[in-house]
């Protein structure tokens, strides 16, 4: 079988999930899952808006049918709620698969793909699978280091992936200084600017990158995965130009999105209470971990999003203990930030909990260093 795989498959590392509830209660012989809490995949932890569950229990009647490839009504609701022509959104399994439609179309062998590091890992995976040459371009202060991304651009760079706010670093750049590097992109390259976790941004630095579509080659991507609350529908979508959308279009398969998912994400959209109250529960819990977190003496990167990167010694180490506690993190070797942890923002019980088991399990290490 070897002999036969391409060999920038080879050389994939398997990106590492976070780890499933069911997968630790298994591991660690717990009965009651209700007793484990991830915080691991910067998941909502309010859950899906009810209104969007209430419209797909509707949606279930008719999963005999192919759903509608184009999710026609999603880029409805989308294009009045964004104020973009339904011509330029593309709507994708996770913006993950439009990741993927991106390479598709822009990138082959011999291409290079900028993008910074530690960020998200899934830009690593593609670059390597589609044979495309990577510059990795390292974070300046846990924030992305646009001039550097400049410089790291030649002749052969096709696409620059930018995540704002990054993940595992929860940073965001400012508006202003998005504008000055986009202007200083040249033409043949792509920009994407992966915002997943845009709607946790402070208005003052959102973005406005609709202006831009038509002026540079930038593609944003949004999901629902976050504040909907919607990851396990794999829903979300980019906005480009049109010429942009019709050739990612081309690529994508005709019914990547499935009907409970779109009526989902159109639901999910219309629920404003559900957005604020996530918003709320998020700005609380960010608070409660800062304080939280200097208490016991912890460095924390300041974050903008629904999650924290906080430096605990030996992240695995540390990762595992809380695991045997039922307390699902994420460690950041992967990262190549191997003393830190990535920690979602859960409700404040959560938080309180994740607290109390970070400070029981710290203090068995250095028990264990002093015995
Ligand atoms: C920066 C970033 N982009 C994209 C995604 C993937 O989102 P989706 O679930 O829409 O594929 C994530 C998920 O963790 C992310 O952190």
């Amino acid at each position: 079988m070897k002999n036969l795989v391409r060999a920038c498959v080879h050389k994939i590392k398997p990106y590492q999930p976070g780890k499933p509830i069911e997968e630790v209660a298994r591991e660690i012989g717990v009965e009651k899952v209700e007793s484990i809490i991830k915080l691991a995949s910067n998941e909502n932890p309010l859950g899906p808006s009810p209104r969007a569950l209430e419209a797909v229990r509707a949606a279930l009647d008719s999963v005999n049918l192919y759903p509608d490839g184009s999710a026609y009504y999603l880029k409805q609701s989308l294009s009045r709620k964004l104020e973009a022509p339904p011509e330029k959104i593309i709507v994708g399994n996770g913006s993950n698969e439009i990741i993927e439609l991106i390479m598709h179309v822009f990138v082959g062998s011999g291409h290079r793909v900028v993008y910074a590091h530690p960020s998200f890992l899934v830009y690593r995976l593609v670059a390597t699978m589609f044979g495309a040459e990577a510059t990795e371009v390292p974070l300046k202060d846990f924030v992305h280091d646009l001039p550097a991304i400049l410089e790291a651009v030649d002749a052969d760079t096709r696409v620059i992936f930018i995540a704002n706010p990054n993940n595992p670093t929860g940073t965001a750049l400012e508006p202003s200084g998005i504008e000055e590097f986009l202007a200083g992109v040249p033409d043949h390259v792509v920009v994407v600017l992966d915002e997943a976790y845009y709607e946790y941004l402070p208005p003052e630095l959102r973005f406005e990158g609709l202006p831009w579509l038509d002026r540079k080659k930038l593609i944003l991507l949004r999901t629902f995965s976050k504040i909907y609350g919607l990851a396990g529908f794999r829903i979300g979508y980019g906005l480009a130009s049109a010429e942009c959308v019709e050739i990612l279009n081309r690529v994508r398969q005709p019914f990547n999105t499935n009907t409970p998912a779109q009526v989902a994400a159109r639901s999910a959209l219309e629920d404003e209470e559900h957005v604020k109250n996530t918003l709320e529960v998020n700005r609380e819990g960010l608070k409660t971990l800062e304080e939280g977190f200097s208490r016991l003496g912890l460095e924390y990167v300041p974050s903008v999003a629904n999650f924290m990167l906080v430096k605990v010694g030996d992240g695995e180490e540390i990762f595992k203990r809380l695991l045997s506690r039922g307390v699902i993190v994420r460690p950041m070797g992967f990262y190549d930030l191997p003393e830190y942890l990535r920690i979602t923002v859960g409700l404040p019980g959560e938080n309180q909990r994740l607290l109390r088991e970070l400070e029981a399990v710290l203090g068995a290490q250095v028990k264990d260093r002093n015995p």
